[in-house]
């Protein structure tokens, strides 16, 4: 599931088509029909759709996200740069069967703008997590992570970039863990 640039999408979909993750993204669902990620993904032969999504019901977007999960047979749901929150009963309905990305070196920094958290709060290291999804935000087992330094000169846009990089290597590698393991 993709919000926007899809950057992580194409990432993973990169290293499945140099064969060196064995995994197949069967559909790529976006909550923005205007999310670059979709013609991204439409542009490799992936099934891509956007769903209609209304704050007020976030419930309807996720059966319907749900349902055309488990018709498509995908063991996992992978959130890449996702930005919305899930209700519990999705998450529920998908238990540890769903992964994010944060742009942070969790429990440090949740929720939104962490790279410029991390600036603010001074860090001369920061990073990125692939966490399993529970119900609380940002708060679930942590899969993989990688570091990067802050360096003195940074802004939000130059630290973003310096661990948008990780976030590509290191979010195949958890799926290439878990792709060789059974969902729980
Ligand atoms: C990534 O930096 C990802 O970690 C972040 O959004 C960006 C999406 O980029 N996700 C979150 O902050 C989730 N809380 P992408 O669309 O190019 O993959």
């Amino acid at each position: 599931m993709a919000s926007g640039r899809g950057s992580n999408f194409q990432a993973i979909q990169k290293e499945i088509e140099a064969g060196k993750l064995d995994a197949e993204i069967s559909l790529l669902l976006s909550d923005r029909a205007k999310a670059p990620a979709l013609a991204m993904a439409a542009a490799h032969g992936i099934d891509a759709r956007a769903l209609p999504y209304d704050k007020n019901d976030r419930a309807a977007f996720e059966r319907a996200a749900g349902d055309l999960f488990e018709q498509a047979g995908c063991a996992y749901i992978i959130l890449a740069g996702f930005m919305r929150i899930l209700t519990p009963e999705f998450i529920d309905r998908f238990e540890n069967r769903i992964l994010n990305i944060h742009p942070s070196l969790l429990p440090s920094f949740k929720g939104l703008h962490p790279q410029q958290q991390a600036l603010d709060a001074g860090v001369k290291f920061s990073g990125c997590t692939v966490h399993l999804v529970t119900q609380e935000l940002d708060a679930g087992p942590i899969l993989a992570q990688a570091v990067v330094p802050v360096l003195a000169q940074d802004d939000e846009e130059t630290l973003s970039q310096r661990i948008l990089e990780q976030e590509h290597r290191v979010y195949a590698e958890a799926i290439r863990v878990l792709a060789n393991k059974e969902p729980a």
